[in-house]
């Protein structure tokens, strides 16, 4: 199997930046196809922690290659900073980072319009971004309106940008916004192009040499399949394609070259944002989630709404990705309660629904329909391999395993890459 696709199964925040981590090892190249420095992915490297937005995780792994692919929004500003930390840390990027020519660009004027956007909608509509300008990002991309990091590296960049930052203003202004400054934004762009433009490439031709010589590939997926534009709970999503088919249209490598896609899923589920979210708990049970899961976002810093785990959900993130099997994650979260709480469908409107309703008002009236399961209170860390679970444990495992349709092929139980079981999966 050379070529993997992980996805996030819910609203992002499954923990895929360790199960990432964990899988580099197995592989030459770490892919990053979608979304921008809205993700924020967190690793454990010794006593060390990483928290990273724009670089793929893989480049915490001496000798790897990582790509940030056409299907990224990059901040150059923002990734020159974080090319920085991470060298200064021990991990310099020179001849291991490759950055699409395709990629489209994030300028302040995306910032502020998304800041705008957001404080411009009514209560109630307000989406909770990142604030990061991702929006705004891929709507001048779809608009054929954005710059890619090829216009970058073009002698003309000053012109196009000047255009840009024109007609961008004349939109802030007319809101009554603070403007962009353009001999600013160039100044920036350009000081951080000092940087990047050597890994600034053609990446396709690169992943396609890689899978011709038959190495491994990762795409590490951002964000989760329930913020997906297309499949998520819109508007309440991110503006890129999270799930699994964002992986080819955002690096080039076309859905027959791959292999496998593995779901990474909270063994409960969180949210960060607004939006419905059918299994949020607001009381002691979710407020205990938040505490011993740290349920913070890695990028703002919110805290994230917490519910039990959602089989919906996941059996959603099945079907639109094409899960083979389950990373489930934060296992140990889950240790001190008495019991747990799966939910196996929703009630609408007095109807018993088994799929994802694409209306999100829909959403929001959907009640879940549990099944209570009892907990093992008693430590899962350090379990070496599965059959070390308590019983309690694998029934439960087993128990989503049999709602979502998918296995669990590997187990979190904490955050070090050593808190980590592997099952033999038939493949
Ligand atoms: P945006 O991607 O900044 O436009 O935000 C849109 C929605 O996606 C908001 O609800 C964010 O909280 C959410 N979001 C974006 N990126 C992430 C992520 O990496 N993890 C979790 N939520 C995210």
């Amino acid at each position: 199997m050379s070529t993997t696709i992980l996805i996030g199964a819910q609203w992002g925040d499954e923990g895929k930046g360790k199960i990432i981590d964990v899988l580099t090892e197995r592989v030459d190249w770490v892919v990053r196809a979608q979304g921008g420095n809205n993700a924020g992915h967190t690793v454990e490297v010794g006593e060390e922690r990483f928290v990273l937005h724009l670089v793929p995780s893989g480049i915490l792994h001496e000798g790897k290659r990582c790509v940030i692919g056409n299907g990224v929004v990059l901040d150059p500003v923002a990734l020159v900073e974080e090319i920085q930390g991470v060298a200064a840390r021990g991990f310099p990027v020179e001849g291991r980072l490759f950055i699409s020519d395709r990629a489209h660009v994030v300028f302040p004027y995306h910032r502020m319009l998304d800041a705008q956007g957001e404080a411009r909608r009514a209560k109630g509509d307000q989406i909770g971004t990142t604030q990061r300008g991702i929006g705004p990002a891929y709507s001048d991309k779809a608009a054929r309106f954005g710059l890619r990091m090829a216009d970058l590296v073009d002698p003309e960049f000053p012109a196009l940008l000047k255009a840009r930052v024109e007609e961008k203003n004349r939109a802030l202004a007319a809101l009554g916004a603070p403007v962009a400054d353009y001999d600013d934004v160039l100044a920036a762009v350009q000081q951080a192009m000092e940087t990047l433009r050597p890994l600034v490439c053609d990446t396709v031709p690169l992943l396609h040499a890689a899978v011709r010589a038959g190495e491994h590939i990762l795409f590490e997926g951002a964000q989760g399949i329930l913020l997906d534009i297309d499949f998520g709970t819109y508007p309440f999503v991110t503006s890129s394609n999270a799930g699994s088919g964002g992986a080819s249209t955002g690096s080039g490598v076309p859905p027959n070259r791959m292999d496998r896609v593995v779901g990474v899923l909270k063994a409960y589920t969180t949210r960060v944002g607004e939006g419905p979210f059918p299994t949020e708990l607001h009381d002691a049970d979710g407020e205990e989630l938040r505490r011993v899961g740290r349920e913070f976002g890695a990028t703002t810093g919110r805290p994230r709404r917490c519910g039990w785990f959602d089989a919906v959900v996941a059996r959603h993130a099945v079907m639109t990705c094409g899960v083979d099997e389950w990373a489930l994650t934060k296992l140990d979260v889950l240790d001190g309660f008495e019991t747990l709480k799966i939910c196996t469908a929703y009630e609408l409107d007095g109807r018993r629904i088994e799929h994802f309703p694409a209306n999100v008002r829909e959403v929001a009236r959907c009640r879940p329909v549990y099944e209570e399961w009892p907990g093992w209170r008693t430590s899962t860390r350090g379990a070496a391999r599965f059959d070390d679970l308590p019983d309690a444990a694998r029934r439960y495992i087993a128990r989503l395993e049999d709602v979502t349709g998918a296995p669990a092929g590997i187990l979190s139980l904490g955050p070090r890459r050593a808190d980590t079981l592997f099952r033999e999966m038939p493949r």
